[in-house]
């Protein structure tokens, strides 16, 4: 069995299903010039991917690259995407039927220059850089995954904000002949998340355009979804159609929902218990069933890089 082969320090090649991982490396050419510039390293080694262009002033042990990466299975099939079922099964076995291409992501409101952009000018803007970032999803699992993007903020200086916009709101597809999930009234539709400004320009505020070499799969949030890697899982907003910066703080699907259980900044805080269990410690999915808890960090880990945005902020208030 596949997962019994996981363990520490082995490369990507027995990470992953070993023909997945092959087909995975080949499909990179469709990924743009961006990255196949980042590929080429790669291809000529069997060794882990590393990030070849890291962010100035943020080492990639600070994005977690040190752990032990989960596996593209265990990435691509254990997943919440509400819109395809709330099953962690649901998005794989639903979600490749969605269309991902041709995919406009309009940003608009508060900004000089409000556009359009397709897929092409997303891999065009910048070459994409790998990051590992932990996930740590609300529920109380987590997993290592080495994303393929660059800074949300790049993308957001191409529309130039203005000084009312202080929050940016995230609107997600919602395709119903393609997601089954849009049926159930338990989410507002479509899937909505939102950031301050300042959190959105964080350099480690992400853009993802894929994962483990390759194309995001649909169920992962195909073609482009947000990576926020110091907020539960929630706020990693997938399938983007479009950006709304806008003056006024907004309110997510899962605020709208549950107010009570799901505040604005969703920061990972094992000292702040959601309402019905502890956010204490965390499951690092495909480490074993008899794997030992693992404690859960403020911030994901990423403290260092993102407390200042919160200075002066009761965390538990504020959360
Ligand atoms: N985005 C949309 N559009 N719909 C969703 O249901 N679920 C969120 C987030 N983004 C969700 C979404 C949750 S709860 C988590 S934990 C992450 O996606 C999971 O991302 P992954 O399946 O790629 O690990």
């Amino acid at each position: 069995m596949y997962l019994l082969k996981y363990k520490a320090s082995i490369p990507d090649s027995e990470i992953t299903d070993e023909q997945v991982w092959r087909s995975r490396r080949t499909l990179l050419g469709g990924l743009g010039a961006g990255a196949i510039a980042l590929a080429a390293p790669w291809a000529s080694t069997r060794a882990a991917p590393s990030p070849e262009q890291p962010l100035k002033h943020i080492s990639p042990e600070q994005w977690g690259s040190s752990e032990t990466r989960t596996s593209f299975s265990d990435v691509s099939s254990y997943n919440n995407f509400y819109e395809f079922g709330t099953d962690k099964a649901d998005p794989k076995r639903h979600a490749s039927k969605m269309p991902t291409r041709p995919w406009q992501l309009q940003i608009e409101g508060e900004v000089l220059k409000p556009r359009s952009f397709d897929l092409d000018d997303l891999l065009a803007l910048q070459s994409l850089e790998e990051r590992v970032y932990r996930l740590r999803c609300v529920e109380g699992w987590s997993m290592v995954i080495p994303w393929l993007g660059y800074s949300l903020s790049a993308l957001l200086k191409q529309v130039e904000p203005t000084a009312n916009a202080k929050y940016v709101l995230f609107e997600t597809a919602a395709m119903p002949k393609y997601m089954p999930g849009l049926r159930s009234p338990i989410l507002n539709w479509p899937y909505t998340e939102a950031l301050r400004i300042d959190e959105a320009m964080h350099p480690l505020a992400m853009l993802g355009l894929g994962v483990y070499g390759a194309e995001l799969p649909a169920q992962n949030g195909a073609p482009v979804r947000l990576i926020v890697p110091w907020k539960y899982g929630f706020k990693s907003a997938k399938s983007i159609v479009r950006i709304q910066l806008v003056e006024k703080m907004p309110a997510s699907s899962w605020m709208l929902v549950a107010p009570h259980e799901y505040g604005f900044y969703a920061n990972v805080n094992p000292d702040v218990p959601h309402p019905r269990w502890s956010q204490a410690t965390e499951r690092r999915i495909g480490a074993g069933l008899f794997a030992p808890r693992i404690e859960t960090q403020l911030f994901n880990g990423y403290g260092t890089e993102v407390a200042a945005l919160y200075s002066g902020m009761d965390l538990a208030r504020f959360c």
